[in-house]
């Protein structure tokens, strides 16, 4: 007789409170055990390793026109079974409304997309960027209601950006229907001024991509979207901040009781601009905003461990090294031409558990917290998933911190066909992912249909509640019994 489908038996298991060693008893794709003695249909040895609960990438870019109209080269089914090989068992990544696109349509055509590819669950954060009546009354309040409860928006991105007014609308609506604003902040004339002039003197190569993206230009954009959310007591998540300014602009906002929240990215941790500057090459590295500096690296470690950044994503944007994505023109292509965006979705952890929490930086609580946990908490499926405790689905990742991984392009499972992290070394890997208690990565093998992966419909979150706090000037129209129609 046995009690449970499957036992994962004798791993050190990083339940919501401790760490020790326990089997894990899962029927019916969720944990209903964590104890001694467990037995079931089918039984997972994980003696001497890590049971950690599954990744959450919140932010990832799968089978999505770029900015700049590009199609990435993952579609569902390779982003996702590289998410799974990396440890990563949820991703949420974007359903792109471009200027002039309809979002209820676009939606529609992002669930078709996954829905028969996917093999690990995913939600959806919606990109505006067409703020039109339709969006704004009608489709984005559908969209929230559907369970999609983020959307991102861009400062800079001359086909993306939104301007002051129509960011204010987004909050608006985003404040109303309980969502959480995603930002991209860099100062979009600072970079198009600087990309201008270097271009009409001859300088075209991608090293130039990391001199425009200043970093003033993310400092000057957090300050002033920290401005606009204070406006509207709207609470934001500024995503991939890269300096040590954009972080303090976060603490300061902070420190003063607003709810603005930030993501850092292996590339901001892991990369310099360095790595840009090699000739045609570096467009390998270019992202928005661009890796930085050594100084730029620390700033962004001290803000995960000190919870100035939130959550550690990859902003997975895969392009090839080709006509189709980095090089449109061939080795006349400019800076301002390459698809940006970088791979990382399968290595995201991996990185961080080797050269973060096997180097000591972190602490395996920070890591679980800020690979896994605080995802499901900041955009609303937490306990279901982020957590090893009873009742949540058994989404696990069982590491070998022992395990020594030469890294290249070869051995990963996204279409980049390439990776920027090429040769490094690193300890510690996700030998065994399991989803819903579905084993479906073991010993490199997958093992996982395609289209298993479910949609998940997200809650509110705590993250997405207005701080509260009135700036003056609404406080007076509340005094005065005007309140603003949202
Ligand atoms: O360069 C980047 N990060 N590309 C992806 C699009 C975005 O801004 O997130
Ligand atoms: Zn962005
Ligand atoms: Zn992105």
């Amino acid at each position: 007789m046995t009690d449970f489908d499957l036992v994962i038996r004798g791993g050190t298991v990083a339940g919501a409170s401790e760490v020790r060693v326990c089997d894990i008893g899962i029927t019916g794709g969720r944990i209903a055990a964590l104890g001694a003695g467990l037995s079931g249909a089918t039984t997972l040895d994980a003696r001497g390793k890590l049971v950690l609960p599954g990744g959450i990438d919140s932010h990832c870019h799968v089978e999505q026109l770029s900015s700049m109209g590009v199609m990435c080269a993952d579609d569902f089914y390779s982003a996702s079974v590289s998410a799974a090989f990396g440890g990563t068992t949820t991703i949420i990544p974007f359903c792109a409304q471009h200027r002039g696109d309809s979002l209820a349509v676009v939606l529609a055509d992002y669930h078709d997309k996954a829905r028969t590819k996917a093999v690990v669950d995913y939600g959806f954060h919606l990109i505006i960027a067409n703020p039109d009546a339709a969006t704004l009354d009608t489709d984005l309040p559908a969209a929230i209601a559907s369970g999609i409860r983020s959307f991102k928006i861009f400062m800079t991105y001359e086909r993306m950006r939104l301007h002051d007014e129509q960011i204010l609308d987004v909050m608006a609506a985003a404040r109303r229907d309980g969502a959480l604003l995603m930002v991209h902040a860099e100062n979009h004339g600072m970079i198009s001024w600087l990309a201008g002039r270097l271009l009409k003197q001859g300088n075209a190569a991608p090293r130039y991509h990391a001199i425009c993206h200043t970093r003033g230009s993310e400092a000057e954009a957090i300050q002033r979207i920290v401005a606009l959310a204070e406006l509207m007591d709207c609470p934001i998540l500024i995503v991939h901040v890269s300096t040590a300014e954009g972080i303090e602009a976060i603490r300061t906002a902070r420190a003063r009781g607003l709810q603005v929240l930030g993501e850092t990215c292996p590339q901001y941790l892991f990369l310099t601009a360095k790595d840009i500057d090699r000739g045609l090459e570096g467009a390998m590295f270019c992202c928005s905003p661009p890796p930085r500096d050594a100084a730029g690296q620390e700033a962004c470690w001290q803000g995960l461990k000190d919870g100035a950044l939130q959550v550690y994503s990859s902003d997975h944007a895969p392009y090839r090294f080709d006509a189709t994505g980095k090089l449109p023109k061939g080795a006349q292509t400019t800076f301002k031409e390459m698809a940006n965006g970088v791979p990382g979705l399968e290595l995201r952890l991996p990185l961080l558990f080797s050269e973060g929490y096997l180097k000591g930086r972190l602490t395996l609580r920070e890591f679980i917290d800020l690979g896994s946990t605080r995802h499901a908490q900041t955009y609303g499926i937490y306990p279901q998933k982020g957590v090893i405790a009873i009742g949540a689905d058994a989404d696990l990742a069982i590491w070998d911190p022992e395990k020594r991984v030469h890294i290249s392009a070869a051995m990963l499972h996204d279409n980049a066909g390439y990776t920027p992290y090429a040769g490094r070394e690193l300890t510690g890997w996700p030998v065994t992912v399991l989803s819903r208690g579905e084993v479906i990565v073991h010993e490199g093998k997958l093992n996982a249909a395609r289209g298993r992966g479910r949609f998940l419909a997200r809650a509110m979150s705590d993250a997405s509640r207005p701080a509260g706090k009135q700036v003056p000037e609404m406080a007076q129209l509340a005094e005065w019994n005007t309140p603003l129609q949202l």
